[in-house]
Protein backbone atom coordinates (compact mmCIF):
# COMPACT_ATOMS: atom_id res chain seq x y z
CA UNK A 1 0.00 0.00 0.00
CA UNK A 2 1.30 3.56 -0.36
CA UNK A 3 0.82 5.84 2.49
CA UNK A 4 2.55 7.80 5.23
CA UNK A 5 5.48 5.55 6.55
CA UNK A 6 5.59 7.52 9.83
CA UNK A 7 1.80 7.80 10.55
CA UNK A 8 1.38 3.66 10.02
CA UNK A 9 4.30 3.49 12.30
CA UNK A 10 2.40 5.14 14.93
CA UNK A 11 -0.63 3.61 14.56
CA UNK A 12 0.23 -0.09 14.84
CA UNK A 13 2.62 0.74 17.51
CA UNK A 14 -0.18 1.90 19.31
CA UNK A 15 -2.53 -0.96 18.72
CA UNK A 16 0.56 -3.28 19.91
CA UNK A 17 1.28 -0.91 22.79
CA UNK A 18 -2.22 -1.23 24.07
CA UNK A 19 -1.78 -4.77 23.84
CA UNK A 20 1.13 -5.19 26.05
CA UNK A 21 -0.29 -2.96 28.19
CA UNK A 22 -3.82 -4.54 28.77
CA UNK A 23 -2.73 -8.44 28.60
CA UNK A 24 -2.23 -9.74 31.83
CA UNK A 25 1.74 -11.65 31.53
CA UNK A 26 1.87 -14.71 30.37
CA UNK A 27 -0.98 -13.49 27.37
CA UNK A 28 -0.52 -13.86 23.96
CA UNK A 29 -0.13 -11.38 21.34
CA UNK A 30 -0.77 -12.14 17.25
CA UNK A 31 0.00 -9.51 14.57
CA UNK A 32 -0.63 -10.79 10.99
CA UNK A 33 -0.82 -8.88 7.94
CA UNK A 34 -1.88 -9.99 4.34
CA UNK A 35 -4.04 -8.96 1.57
CA UNK A 36 -7.42 -9.74 0.20
CA UNK A 37 -9.61 -8.83 -2.62
CA UNK A 38 -12.62 -6.08 -2.23
CA UNK A 39 -14.75 -6.48 -5.39
CA UNK A 40 -11.71 -5.48 -7.77
CA UNK A 41 -10.04 -3.46 -5.39
CA UNK A 42 -6.90 -5.07 -3.43
CA UNK A 43 -6.78 -4.25 0.50
CA UNK A 44 -3.75 -4.42 2.84
CA UNK A 45 -4.80 -6.28 6.30
CA UNK A 46 -3.14 -6.11 9.45
CA UNK A 47 -4.78 -7.98 12.07
CA UNK A 48 -3.86 -7.54 16.04
CA UNK A 49 -5.49 -9.95 18.62
CA UNK A 50 -4.51 -10.54 22.05
CA UNK A 51 -6.36 -12.83 24.32
CA UNK A 52 -6.36 -11.05 27.03
CA UNK A 53 -9.61 -9.08 29.17
CA UNK A 54 -11.00 -7.68 25.44
CA UNK A 55 -13.61 -4.88 24.75
CA UNK A 56 -17.31 -5.35 25.35
CA UNK A 57 -19.17 -4.91 22.21
CA UNK A 58 -20.93 -2.23 23.93
CA UNK A 59 -17.86 -0.02 24.29
CA UNK A 60 -16.20 -1.34 20.49
CA UNK A 61 -17.31 2.07 19.44
CA UNK A 62 -16.71 4.61 21.98
CA UNK A 63 -12.75 3.20 22.64
CA UNK A 64 -12.07 4.91 19.23
CA UNK A 65 -13.32 8.65 20.88
CA UNK A 66 -11.12 10.69 22.22
CA UNK A 67 -10.26 10.37 26.19
CA UNK A 68 -11.67 6.95 26.58
CA UNK A 69 -10.37 5.01 28.51
CA UNK A 70 -11.32 1.70 30.33
CA UNK A 71 -13.48 1.67 34.22
CA UNK A 72 -13.25 -1.90 36.09
CA UNK A 73 -16.87 -2.09 35.24
CA UNK A 74 -17.89 -5.25 32.92
CA UNK A 75 -15.13 -6.88 30.81
CA UNK A 76 -13.15 -4.19 30.70
CA UNK A 77 -9.17 -3.76 31.04
CA UNK A 78 -8.33 -2.16 34.87
CA UNK A 79 -7.03 1.01 33.09
CA UNK A 80 -7.24 2.78 36.37
CA UNK A 81 -4.33 0.52 36.76
CA UNK A 82 -2.65 1.98 34.04
CA UNK A 83 -0.80 4.90 32.69
CA UNK A 84 -2.38 6.55 29.76
CA UNK A 85 -4.62 9.55 28.63
CA UNK A 86 -7.19 7.72 26.40
CA UNK A 87 -5.94 8.99 23.05
CA UNK A 88 -4.24 6.22 21.39
CA UNK A 89 -7.19 4.52 19.87
CA UNK A 90 -8.49 8.15 18.62
CA UNK A 91 -5.49 8.60 17.37
CA UNK A 92 -5.09 5.17 15.22
CA UNK A 93 -9.08 5.70 13.93
CA UNK A 94 -7.74 9.17 12.38
CA UNK A 95 -4.62 7.64 10.91
CA UNK A 96 -6.62 4.96 9.08
CA UNK A 97 -9.21 7.62 7.91
CA UNK A 98 -6.08 9.63 6.61
CA UNK A 99 -5.26 6.48 4.59
CA UNK A 100 -8.97 5.66 3.07
CA UNK A 101 -9.07 2.39 5.87
CA UNK A 102 -11.06 1.24 8.03
CA UNK A 103 -10.60 -0.31 11.53
CA UNK A 104 -13.02 -2.16 13.64
CA UNK A 105 -12.79 -4.80 16.82
CA UNK A 106 -14.24 -8.50 16.02
CA UNK A 107 -14.44 -11.24 18.00
CA UNK A 108 -11.82 -13.64 16.94
CA UNK A 109 -13.19 -16.97 15.08
CA UNK A 110 -13.14 -20.62 16.61
CA UNK A 111 -10.71 -21.49 13.67
CA UNK A 112 -8.16 -18.66 13.81
CA UNK A 113 -8.17 -19.07 17.49
CA UNK A 114 -7.44 -22.69 17.59
CA UNK A 115 -4.58 -22.15 15.29
CA UNK A 116 -2.99 -19.10 17.10
CA UNK A 117 -2.74 -21.14 20.02
CA UNK A 118 0.80 -22.66 21.55
CA UNK A 119 0.48 -25.57 24.13
CA UNK A 120 3.27 -23.73 26.41
CA UNK A 121 1.63 -20.36 26.95
CA UNK A 122 -1.29 -19.30 27.71
CA UNK A 123 -4.39 -21.62 27.36
CA UNK A 124 -6.78 -18.69 27.18
CA UNK A 125 -7.55 -18.48 23.23
CA UNK A 126 -7.39 -14.64 21.92
CA UNK A 127 -10.84 -13.11 22.48
CA UNK A 128 -10.68 -10.35 19.95
CA UNK A 129 -8.78 -8.15 17.44
CA UNK A 130 -8.25 -4.95 15.82
CA UNK A 131 -8.65 -5.26 12.52
CA UNK A 132 -7.77 -2.19 9.74
CA UNK A 133 -8.12 -2.81 6.37
CA UNK A 134 -6.27 0.02 3.38
CA UNK A 135 -6.76 -0.10 -0.01
CA UNK A 136 -3.76 -0.74 -1.88
CA UNK A 137 -4.06 1.81 -4.78
CA UNK A 138 -4.92 4.82 -2.52
CA UNK A 139 -2.01 7.29 -2.01
CA UNK A 140 -4.09 8.52 0.78
CA UNK A 141 -4.23 12.63 1.68
CA UNK A 142 -1.61 11.72 4.66
CA UNK A 143 1.06 10.82 1.92
N1 LIG B 1 -5.96 -4.71 23.69
C1 LIG B 1 -6.84 -4.21 24.56
N2 LIG B 1 -7.44 -5.03 25.48
C2 LIG B 1 -8.34 -4.55 26.35
N3 LIG B 1 -8.73 -3.26 26.43
C3 LIG B 1 -8.17 -2.41 25.55
C4 LIG B 1 -7.21 -2.82 24.56
N4 LIG B 1 -6.85 -1.75 23.82
C5 LIG B 1 -7.55 -0.72 24.32
N5 LIG B 1 -8.34 -1.09 25.35
C6 LIG B 1 -9.28 -0.23 26.13
O1 LIG B 1 -9.56 0.93 25.36
C7 LIG B 1 -9.26 2.10 26.11
C8 LIG B 1 -8.80 3.20 25.15
O2 LIG B 1 -7.52 2.85 24.59
P1 LIG B 1 -6.54 4.02 24.11
O3 LIG B 1 -5.33 3.40 23.50
O4 LIG B 1 -7.33 4.99 23.28
O5 LIG B 1 -6.18 4.79 25.46
P2 LIG B 1 -5.20 4.37 26.65
O6 LIG B 1 -4.40 3.16 26.28
O7 LIG B 1 -6.07 4.28 27.86
O8 LIG B 1 -4.25 5.65 26.78
P3 LIG B 1 -3.11 6.13 25.74
O9 LIG B 1 -3.12 5.22 24.56
O10 LIG B 1 -3.50 7.52 25.39
O11 LIG B 1 -1.84 6.04 26.52
C9 LIG B 1 -8.22 1.67 27.13
O12 LIG B 1 -8.23 2.51 28.27
C10 LIG B 1 -8.67 0.24 27.44
O13 LIG B 1 -9.70 0.25 28.40
MG1 LIG C 1 -3.36 3.17 24.39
Amino acid sequence: MRGNRLLMREALSNLIDNAVKYVPPGGRITVRAGGEALGNRGMAVVMIEDNGPGISPQRREEVFKRFFRGDRQGDQAPATQTAGAGLGLAIVHEIIGLHHGTIRIEDVPAADAAAAQAPAVSERRPTMRFVIRIPCEAAGRAA
